[in-house]
């Protein structure tokens, strides 16, 4: 009970300065932290959102060396895509919250191990989530499940990630109202393509809708793409243009990840105190994205 007790103080204490959310699932690169060979059960190095940085500290987390070969997921560790299926990942504040530290003990429905009220919301929903003074609570960037943002995944087909590009990555799916609870659940277009030997790569992505600092999330995998019978390719990624508004139109096909509110390499524009998201206002519709072919 006193080991129980001390994880949870830290993670409590660690949990009010910066608990964030990410996705934690086989394939992720900094599964075990960046102190070379430590296994950090405890790790939320992944959870720390990038915000005003220039572009070589934010791209795929060099800023805390997560796109490091050392920390790079262990062979054969791959974040697996089935063609025209769905793969279910872990949002969590911290890896000691998900089924890949302590056999799962400190999990619950919820991304802070803790249990929430199924329409879980701040008070009057006019607060965020993030100012609720329960600890691990924290940092959900939200109000309730309603206004929370949604979340994404772009694959490029390179296994050097040196190679990867703002416009080899494109995002093939997207999850309204997410981050929301621990276990999240994201389509998988049929026609995507099979990957090269060593894989693809892909990354998890965020944009809040306000509620706390406006930061941006960009995290790391090894992923490959099982059962796939398509020879089609994917596009080149366009821009995505905020359209939520009706002033501008939206952009169709293959879209790149949103870059915004960094010191360098952003690339795209909202109106004054309006956030960018992985939702219909820069132009996804839910789920799969069918449209990214050439
Ligand atoms: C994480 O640490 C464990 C225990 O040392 C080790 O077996 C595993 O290979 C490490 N994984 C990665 C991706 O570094
Ligand atoms: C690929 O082809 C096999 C055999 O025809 C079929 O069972 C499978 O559903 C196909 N996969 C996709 C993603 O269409
Ligand atoms: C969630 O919060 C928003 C913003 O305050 C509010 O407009 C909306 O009605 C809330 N949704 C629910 C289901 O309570």
């Amino acid at each position: 009970m006193k080991v129980v007790t001390t994880i949870v103080a830290t993670l409590s204490s660690a949990g009010f300065v910066r608990a964030h959310v990410a996705a934690f699932t086989k394939g992720m690169y900094c599964l075990n932290g960046t102190e070379p060979g430590v296994e950090d059960l405890n790790t939320n190095t992944v959870v720390n959102p990038l915000f005003q940085l220039p572009k070589n500290q934010w791209w795929m987390q060099h800023d805390r060396g997560c796109d490091s070969d050392q920390f790079r997921p262990s062979p054969g560790d791959f974040l697996e895509l089935p063609a025209g299926g769905s793969f279910t990942i872990e949002l969590a504040h911290n890896r000691a919250q998900t089924t890949l530290s302590y056999d799962g003990k400190f999990t619950s429905e919820w991304p802070d191990g803790k249990e929430h009220p199924e329409d879980w919301h701040s008070p009057n929903n006019r607060d965020c989530l993030l100012a609720n003074p329960d600890g691990l609570g924290g940092a959900m960037h939200t109000h309730n499940e309603s206004t929370a943002a949604g979340t994404a995944f772009a694959i490029s087909y390179n296994s050097d990630i040196s190679k990867v590009t703002m416009e080899n990555l494109a995002v093939f799916t997207v999850l309204e109202h997410t981050p929301w609870k621990r276990l999240a659940t994201y389509q998988v277009p049929r026609d995507l393509p099979s990957c090269p030997e060593d894989g693809c790569y892909c990354a998890w992505l965020w944009i809040p809708d306000g509620c706390g600092e406006p930061n941006m999330y960009m995290q790391n995998f090894k992923c490959r793409v099982t059962g796939s019978n398509s020879t089609r390719t994917v596009a080149p990624a366009k821009a995505p243009v905020y359209c939520g508004d009706g002033n501008a139109p939206c952009v169709s096909g293959a879209k790149q990840m949103i870059a915004w509110n960094q010191a360098e390499g952003n690339n795209v524009e909202t109106p004054a105190g309006v956030s960018p998201g992985y939702n219909q206002k820069m132009g996804w519709q839910p789920g799969a994205q069918n449209d990214i072919f050439q």
